[in-house]
């Protein structure tokens, strides 16, 4: 039985299968219909989600399932103390495959270890979000057609945000990737990313804090939210959270070819004025992560469509 915690769960070649899968999916839709009849998803949301959750949950309809879950630390019994041990023995009775989200990083991890299904990281504090990073990975692949010889820039709040921390570790596989980061100095990818996975492995990156400097270099434009839940102080939110807004007139700076992903929700980060440029992919990005949840439910699920 195999779990997700983080994208590295996958190899190159795996991750590759999965994405060949979900190109499927979205090509012949009709023939994974029934593919998980008399199955169930269970979705633990100890944290709020919209896209993720209900993502997860379109997709098992997607192929016939059935779903059951609930969306809120207060609606299920770890409001009385349950640890998610406890939870997740229960939920193993119920489900065939679980989607847990939970403010404590390592927390899907925990479950995973007493869990007698599988269990998806839906995202564990500013730690991992893996299903995010197949998102992107599936939306730069069919878009831009390829995954290595990148310049990739990454935006905004770089310390918290988890889909970050994810692409990074993921992208890093693939040949001939540079990262430009760019972030105010507060908000900086942790150090055990920039040492561990980025320095350890001589990638390419360089650190900088105008988006306007970074942006006429990039083929994909990763722009990320200002992560409010995780600050332990109101002030340097307010102060940090419009620090980048990319508008139109910052887009006339990019080359014709790139892309704006971002996982969403957006706040202010992205002015609703680009969404018309046909380079922001980022409701395209929504969509194709329903694909590529439906590939991860059939893949963990060991069901071969033919
Ligand atoms: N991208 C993402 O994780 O969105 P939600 O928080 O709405 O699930």
């Amino acid at each position: 039985m195999r779990h997700l915690m983080s994208p590295l769960d996958f190899s190159v070649d795996e991750l590759d299968r999965l994405l060949d899968l979900a190109n499927d999916i979205e090509k012949y839709p009709n023939k994974y219909a029934h593919a998980c009849e008399g199955k169930k998803l269970a979705t633990c949301f100890y944290e709020p989600s919209t896209r993720t959750r209900l993502s997860f949950e379109a997709a098992m309809l997607n192929l016939g399932g059935s779903v059951l879950g609930f969306a809120s630390a207060d609606s299920s019994s770890a409001s009385k103390g349950e640890s998610v041990s406890d939870t997740i023995r229960v939920i193993s009775c119920y489900a065939d495959i679980c989607a847990m989200r939970h403010p404590k990083e390592g927390a899907p991890l925990v479950a995973s270890q007493k869990s007698r299904i599988p269990v998806i990281n839906a995202g564990d504090g500013g730690h991992q979000h893996p299903t995010q990073t197949l998102a992107d990975l599936l939306t730069i692949r069919s878009l831009k057609g390829r995954l290595d010889n990148m310049t990739i820039g990454l935006c905004g709040d770089l310390k918290f945000g988890r889909t970050v921390h994810s692409l990074i570790s993921a992208l890093i596989r693939y040949p001939g990737i540079k990262f430009v980061l760019i972030s105010p100095e507060e908000l900086r990818i942790p150090s055990y990313i920039r040492e561990d996975v980025l320095r350890a492995n001589n990638i390419p990156f360089t650190e900088v804090e105008r988006l306007e400097d970074a942006i006429p270099q990039l083929d994909v434009l990763y722009m990320t939210r200002v992560q409010k839940e995780r600050f332990f102080n109101e002030e340097d939110y307010v102060r940090l959270k419009d620090f980048y807004i990319l508008t139109k007139a910052k887009m006339e700076l990019a080359p014709e070819d790139m892309i704006v992903l971002h996982p969403l929700p957006r706040v202010n980060e992205i002015s609703v004025e680009v969404d018309d440029d046909p380079r922001a992919v980022y409701f395209k990005q929504a969509q194709y992560a329903v694909y590529v949840r439906m590939a991860l439910i059939l893949t963990l699920l060991e069901i071969k469509v033919e």
